[in-house]
Order: structure tokens, then sequence, then C-alpha cells
């Protein structure tokens, strides 16, 4: 698995970071604020350009060389400063080496100016791991996406189309590793006709780099010390035909609307995540939940936990979870930052089971995951943390916790571009004259584009019917809170799980059931919770004097999953078209096919997230708003095509079944 290494910070008496990697400095000794306004903001017509932008309008940087964020908050002041209301920044940068939160605070510290940014910026820094890392601030105006790892690996993972580039590594001639060819070509591909971008160097290899890529370089005046910089436009950009290794069936899709309009059928977490992601982007959108509330189905639960199996050899799986975990984490803290009795980080223990499962947790261990995201301990280090005893050792999770589901879906819909309507189900969809034509149990409901996010029963609708969606009933238990119980401070689980106290109750479980479709709730289940919960921990068990007769209430839902355990997260195809226009699949799969896929223009869906909704949910939220948007992914490319909905359909016919 790729590692992160430590940016190798020395600090000037000034206060200043020096890298000694690279053997030099992050910004300028004259005024790194300064600096960073000249080269980067000026250089590339800011703020002119951000008070020109349309209402709505997303504004997108990218940047190498993240550093101590300097050049993103100053982004970030100047944005709220200049641009228009609804207008939204998404600053995009690449880091190799991050700096540790304590690191990052200290550097910050010398802009005392920027201080309520950089507080914010800190206190949602995410645990250094490679891959994307996406965070929000100002109620979504501000994105913020981390590519952590080697920028040479992550930029051409990136899907966006850039307005402006930062380009601020190190001096090329002490990082000639980050000034290849490869980054200006990269550069071409995810730009357009007016796209800029400056630098504070004015090497020549940069300069010949940029020029061959079709980009204009202009030498200017450089900051401080510096005699020159360069910056400049795309003059010619890249054919629409861009090399990418992900099949064209594959590939993420725009709505084709002016109108920002959408409809999203399913109030539990990933329809109120769709609804809150697209709201942000300035959709108007009309959320239709068929029961009288929101949360009503798989996200009801009194306490969902906020956890991560994690695997060591880094599958596409893994890396999704674990980047869902960080994002989720972000977003509960925000989103019920004003119920802090609905949610708790309080950290989550992972006991090992079996010896199977304590061999498993060892190789994720030695995996190299930071520390702050999981850690192997014995029984009576865990002991000490969960403040009850417990007999077996396992991976400690420190940033983890529960939630109450239904708060996050209640504050993600509750939005001044969001309209509930509930006691509303949808029986069919019908494209008509460029929209979506909803018949609902409430009348007739239009829009150019339509969310499906009810879990299984989005096979109900003719469009998405051949979709492998399958339903798994499963049932929670909760007992009251003794004295003794309330000991726990962290969520366990193994087997299963089992919660603190949260307003006087535990709750334990699940239940998985295969091919049941009951929703009522049964004795037989409760006894099953029991005996899980006595395997899972023995001590808790008995401070809970855990007996049938002492559960007060338990609850029914149905975790909707896919055979491959990803959710289903993008546009709809035509099911039959493709079978005709990728027909060549079933004997190449590598044909070069020229055309996108027939998709059901404006359809797309977000369901099938299984056992892992509450950390899935809100990201994939977040990746079908920007798709729909045609904005750039928070997530790599090589993730978001492994969410595609054809992903079963082409892989069958792969298989010639
Ligand atoms: C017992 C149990 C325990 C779980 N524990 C955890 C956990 O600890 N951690 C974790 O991460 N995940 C957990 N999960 C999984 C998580 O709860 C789900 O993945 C997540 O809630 C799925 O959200 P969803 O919005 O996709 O589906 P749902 O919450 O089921 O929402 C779908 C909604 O669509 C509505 N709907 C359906 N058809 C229509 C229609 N035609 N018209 C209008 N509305 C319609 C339904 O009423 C429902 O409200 C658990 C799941 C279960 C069942
Ligand atoms: C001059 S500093 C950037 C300063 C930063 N923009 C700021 O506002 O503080 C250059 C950064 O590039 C990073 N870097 C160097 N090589 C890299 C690579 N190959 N991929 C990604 N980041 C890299 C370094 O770790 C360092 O943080």
């Amino acid at each position: 698995m790729p590692q992160i290494e430590s940016a190798g910070i020395e600090w000037r008496s000034s206060g200043q970071p020096v890298s000694t990697r690279f053997d030099d400095v992050y910004f300028s000794i004259d005024d790194g604020l300064e600096e960073s306004r000249h080269v980067f903001l000026k250089h590339n017509g800011l703020p002119e350009r951000f008070i020109r932008l349309e209402p709505d309008q997303c504004f997108t940087i990218v940047e190498t060389g993240f550093g101590t964020g300097l050049n993103f908050l100053c982004s970030w002041q100047s944005f709220i400063q200049h641009a228009p209301a609804s207008a939204r920044l998404h600053f995009i940068s690449t880091e190799k080496y991050p700096l540790t939160q304590p690191e990052l605070q200290k550097a910050l510290q010398l802009w005392p100016e920027l201080e309520s940014l950089s507080k914010q910026l800190t206190a949602a820094i995410p645990v250094s791991k490679t891959g994307f890392h996406t965070l929000s601030f100002d109620q979504g105006r501000i994105r913020l996406t981390l590519l952590l790892g080697d920028m040479q690996e992550t930029l051409p993972q990136l899907n966006a189309t850039v307005d402006a580039w930062f380009l601020d590594g190190f001096a090329p001639a002490k990082n000639p590793g980050m000034w290849q060819p490869e980054l200006y070509q990269q550069m071409r591909a995810l730009s357009h006709k007016a796209t800029t971008y400056s630098t504070f160097t004015a090497a020549r290899a940069v300069r010949e780099g940029l020029a061959e890529a079709g980009f204009i370089v202009q030498k200017v005046p450089g900051f401080g010390h510096k005699r020159d910089m360069i910056c400049g436009v795309l003059e010619t950009p890249a054919s629409e035909t861009t090399e990418t290794s992900i099949p064209i069936w594959l590939r993420p899709k725009a709505a084709d609307t002016s109108e920002k309009k959408a409809i999203v059928i399913g109030g539990g977490l990933s329809g109120t995540a769709s609804a809150r992601a697209l709201a942000e982007r300035g959709w108007q959108v009309t959320l239709l939940e068929q029961k009288p509330q929101l949360a009503a189905g798989a996200s009801g639960n009194p306490q969902g936990m906020l956890y991560v199996r994690l695997s060591h050899d880094n599958t596409v799986l893994s890396r999704f979870c674990e980047a869902g975990y960080q994002h989720a984490i972000h977003r509960v803290s925000q989103l019920l930052a004003d119920k802090p009795e609905r949610f708790s980080l309080c950290g989550v223990i992972q006991l090992a089971s079996s010896d199977k499962a304590q061999q498993k947790q060892q190789r994720l261990a030695e995996a190299g995951f930071p520390s702050e995201l999981l850690q192997a301990m014995s029984s009576d280090e865990l002991s000490e943390l969960a403040g009850i005893s417990l007999d077996k050792p396992g991976l400690w999770f420190p940033g983890g916790g529960w939630v109450h589901p239904p708060a996050v879906c209640n504050a993600l819909a509750n939005h001044n571009n969001i309209t509930v309507i509930t006691d509303c189900t949808v029986n069919s969809l019908e494209r008509k004259e460029n929209e979506w034509l909803l018949a609902t149990t409430q009348g007739k409901i239009k829009a150019p584009v339509v969310v499906v996010a009810s879990a299984d029963k989005a096979c109900q609708f003719s469009q998405l019917a051949h979709l492998p969606l399958k339903p798994i009933r499963g049932q929670v238990s909760t007992l009251p809170a003794t004295t003794e119980s309330q000991k726990l401070k962290t969520v366990l689980c193994g087997d299963s799980y089992a919660a603190p106290e949260s307003r006087n109750q535990h709750t334990f479980g699940a239940t998985f059931n295969f091919r049941e479709e009951t929703p009522d709730i049964r004795a037989e289940d409760h006894q099953e919770n029991l005996n899980q919960l006595e395997r899972l921990s023995p001590s808790l068990f008995e401070a809970l004097d855990a007996r049938p007769e002492k559960i007060n209430s338990g609850r029914v839902g149905f975790r909707c999953t896919t055979p491959d355990y990803l959710p289903l997260v993008g546009p709809v195809a035509d099911y039959a078209q493709f079978e005709v226009d990728f027909a060549m699949l079933r004997k190449n799969a590598r044909f070069p096919f020229r055309q996108q896929p027939n998709y059901h223009e404006g359809l797309y869906i977000n369901s099938g997230h299984g056992s892992r909704g509450l950390i899935t949910c809100l990201l994939s939220g977040d990746l079908l708003a920007a798709m729909i948007s045609g904005e750039a992914l928070p997530l790599s490319s090589d993730i978001v095509s492994q969410l595609h909905p054809t992903r079963f359909q082409s892989r069958a016919m792969i298989r010639n079944r």
C-alpha cells in the first residue's frame, strides 16, 4: 500500500517552515501572504474573475503542492470577499508529504488575518492516507479536495475542468520530479480555452514544457527578491477524446439541462445526501418520501455506527470506504454541531472475534495505515479505552463513533433549495419533452433530472429493473442503560456491534436475513442479538443484565446490497440499447468504442449502500451531485468507474453471459 511520508520540516526562528527533504522554503521569506496574492491570485486574474462569476457558478483551481494551505486560505478569503453570494469555489490540491495537524497549525499562526479560516481548515484536516479527501466549508460554498500521494499518480485520476492552475512545487532544481512534461500535458487535458496558470518560477524547462502543451508563456516581475515569474493562458485546448484508461461505458455523465431542477426519490441517507449536495450546487430539489417522515427505511435506527472495515491490500472497496468514513466524520460534525446529543465521535473498537479475524487485523495493522486512523491494541489497552473489561485484542479507530441517522437525514434536508414532500409514493417514471414525469400518489411531478435513492425499491421502475439490488433484513435491539453499562465509552464491534448509552439506552445488533421481507420485529431476532452481544462482550452483557424481558425496543430495516458490495452511483443507461451498442464486448473487451452508452437522459441512481450507508451515502451524494452538475469529482476516476451503474451489465457481457 502506498505510504504517506512525513513532510520533514525545520522551523526558522521567525516561525517559517523549511523543508529539509527539499532544502527549500514553503513560501517567500519576504512575505508569504503577499507572495501568494501576487503570484497566484493576481496572475490568474483573481479576484476579477471571481467578481464576474455567474450566480451558482463554480470556479475550480488546481494547485500542485498544498504545503501549509496558505494559497488555499488566500483564495478562500478573496473568494468570499469578491464572488457573488451563490458562486462557489472548488480548490483542489495535490500533496505527497502532508503536514501534520500541529505542523499546519504552527505554520498558519504566521497569518493572524486568516485565523478564522485556518482554524476551520486545521480542525477538519483529514488523516493522512493516500487518495482523495474532500472537505466542505461555508455550507458547501467552499470545497477543498486534497489529492494525497505523488502528483504523478493522483493527477491522472482527477476528473475536472480547471479554471486556474497554481504551480507551486518546490523550485524545479530542487524537486525536478514534480516538473515533468506529464504535468503540462495533464494540465492541458483538464483545461478549457480560458484556463490560466501561474507559477513563482521562470525556469526554462518549465517555460518550454508549458509552451509545448499549448500554453502561452508570459514572463512578468516576480515577488520580493525574485526577478521573474511566469503566467499565461491555454491557447489550444485538448480535443474532447483525451486518453484515459477508464472504459467509455464507465465514465461519468453530466446532466444535459440548463434548468437546475431535480427530483430525488427516497428520504433516507442516500436521498437526503444527494438532495443536499445538489441544493448546495444551486439546484432546486424536490425530495419525495413515501412514508410520513424522512429516515423511515434503513436510515431510521436510533444509533448507527460510524465504523469502517478496511483491507490490507488497498482494494477499491477499501479505499472508497476509507474516504467515505473520513468524509462522514467531517460532515456529521458540521451538520450536527448544534445537536451534540445526536452523535459521538467516541472511537470504535473492532474486536477480533476469532483467530482468523485476529490474523486479518494483524495484516491490516502492518499495512501502514496511519495511527490516527487505526491502531492494533491488546485487550488490556482496549479495556482502558472502552471503560469496561474486554477479553479480546483488536483495532482502535480513534475517529469513529455513532450517530442518530434520522438527525443526519433531517439536517441534510434542511436547506432553502430543498422542498420535502412526505406521504408521496412514486409509482412510475416517464421521459416526456426533455423532462421526467413522475406519477405519484400526490399527482404528477416533473423535472429534467431525477435521482432514484429508494434503496432496493429502485428496481420497481422499468428503467432500473435490471439492476442487481437485493434487500437484506436486519433487526437492532435496545436495552436500558444501567450504572455499570454507562461506563462504556466507545463503540464495540466484531461480528455484531454495541453502542455506548444515548438517551438512557444502548443499541446493539444487528441480524442478517436474506430473502425475508417481513417488517415485523421478531423475538427470535432479539434473542440472536443478545447471543451476539454476549459473544462480543461478556462484561457489557452482564453490565446490562441482558435478558429478553429487558429489551425495551427494536427496529427492522432492509439493507440494500449489490453483488460486489459497492453502491450504484451514477447515470442509468438504456439496458436493451446497451446490449445492442456494446455487443462487441462479448467478443472483445478492448474493442475501441467511440460513443458513450445511450443514457436515460437526466436519470441517476444512488443506492446499494449495504451495511455501510452511514459512511458511504454522504460522499456518494456529493459525487453524484458533482457529476450531474459537470463539476470536479471528489473521488479518483478508478473508484468512480467502479461505482458506475453499468458495471454489472458490461461485466456480464464481457464474460459472455
Ligand atoms: C439493521 C440495520 C443496521 C445498520 N447499521 C449500520 C451501521 O451501524 N453503520 C452503517 O454505516 N450502516 C448501517 N446500516 C446500513 C445503513 O443504514 C444503510 O446503508 C442506509 O441507511 C441506506 O440508506 P438509503 O437512503 O440508501 O436507504 P433507506 O434509508 O432505506 O431509504 C430509502 C427510502 O426510500 C423510500 N422509498 C422507497 N420507495 C419509494 C417510492 N416509490 N417513493 C417514495 N419513496 C420511496 C423509503 O421509504 C425509504 O425511506 C444498517 C442497516 C440496517 C438495516
Ligand atoms: C512550496 S510547497 C507548497 C506551498 C503551498 N502551496 C502553501 O500554500 O503553503 C511545495 C509542496 O509540494 C509538495 N510536493 C513535492 N513533490 C510533490 C509531488 N511529487 N507530488 C505532490 N506534492 C509534492 C511538497 O511536499 C510541498 O508541500
